[in-house]
């Protein structure tokens, strides 16, 4: 992203800088975390970068090409894109391939093997409603690891679970990017589940939402919470992100 601010129109007249001037670039394979006050616009950014809602001004490119619409390379795990309710997992899972015109049979083999991955191998007949909330957000992202977009949108994919379910979903989200390195840009609220999944975190300002710092977490991999938990380094990212977010003036940007 370069660039890149957004304005929206208010209803009653005016109008609101939600983002302003984000200069953005991720690697591929890279596992970049947003962090930041709400309303602050992270939600904005990766739809944005999804092709749902276009820049005001500024440039977002995937490789060489410009962004101009949603596309298959690039995976939204969003809370509002809800699954199917009158489809079972499998059907929710499957139906992006189908729309790609993969056969039936390839396309439920495909969304078995993922359906097995994220650990709800005997919910297949299920339908959403038989699910829990943690249930419904794997099949969510099996039904976008289906599709095997090069780059995962991830807007607080994990944010109304419980912690022990939290903590589960962290770690099959980290072993499955460590098999796999898509390119992730995950949107959170919390320090702890940046700072353990992430290979930077990008801490924006209140409105309008800038970027104010951009932190390399330095920590090997393949990572393990319950060994984070004691190193040093960790808790030294955790404190200096809380601080970051602490709504203290701007520092640390990036030129
Ligand atoms: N479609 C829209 N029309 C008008 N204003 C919008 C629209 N979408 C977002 N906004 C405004 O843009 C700002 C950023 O919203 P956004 O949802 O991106 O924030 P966020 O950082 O994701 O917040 P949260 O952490 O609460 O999810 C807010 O002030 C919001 O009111
Ligand atoms: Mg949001």
């Amino acid at each position: 992203m370069s660039g890149v601010s957004k304005t929206f129109r208010r209803r009653e007249g005016g109008e609101h800088l939600a983002l302003s001037a984000i200069d953005l670039a991720v690697a591929e394979g890279e596992f970049v975390s947003i962090l930041g006050p709400s309303g602050c616009g992270k939600s904005t950014l990766l739809y944005m970068l999804g092709g749902f809602v276009a820049p005001s001004s500024g440039s977002i490119r995937v490789g060489d090409r410009p962004v101009t619409g949603p596309g298959p390379d690039r995976g939204p795990v969003f809370q509002e894109f809800a699954l199917f309710p009158w489809k079972t997992v499998l059907g929710n899972v499957a139906y992006g391939l189908r729309e790609q015109g993969v056969a039936r049979v390839a396309a439920e083999a495909r969304a078995r093997a993922l359906i097995a991955q994220v650990g709800l191998k005997d919910y297949e007949t299920f339908y959403p409603k038989e699910l829990s909330g943690g249930m419904k957000q794997r099949v969510a992202i099996a039904r976008t690891l289906a599709y095997d977009p090069a780059i995962l949108l991830m807007d607080e994919p994990f944010g109304a679970l419980d912690a022990h379910t939290r903590t589960r979903l962290q770690n099959d989200l980290l072993s499955l990017w460590e098999r796999d390195r898509k390119t992730v840009l995950f949107v959170t609220h919390s320090v702890d589940e940046a700072v353990f999944l992430s290979d930077r975190v990008v801490v924006m300002s209140r409105s309008p939402g800038r970027i104010k710092a951009d932190v390399t977490i330095d920590l090997p991999r393949p990572r393990r919470r319950a060994d984070l938990l004691l190193d040093a380094r960790y808790q030294r990212h955790v404190i200096d992100l809380e601080r970051l977010i602490d709504d203290a003036p701007d520092v640390g940007v990036r030129p």
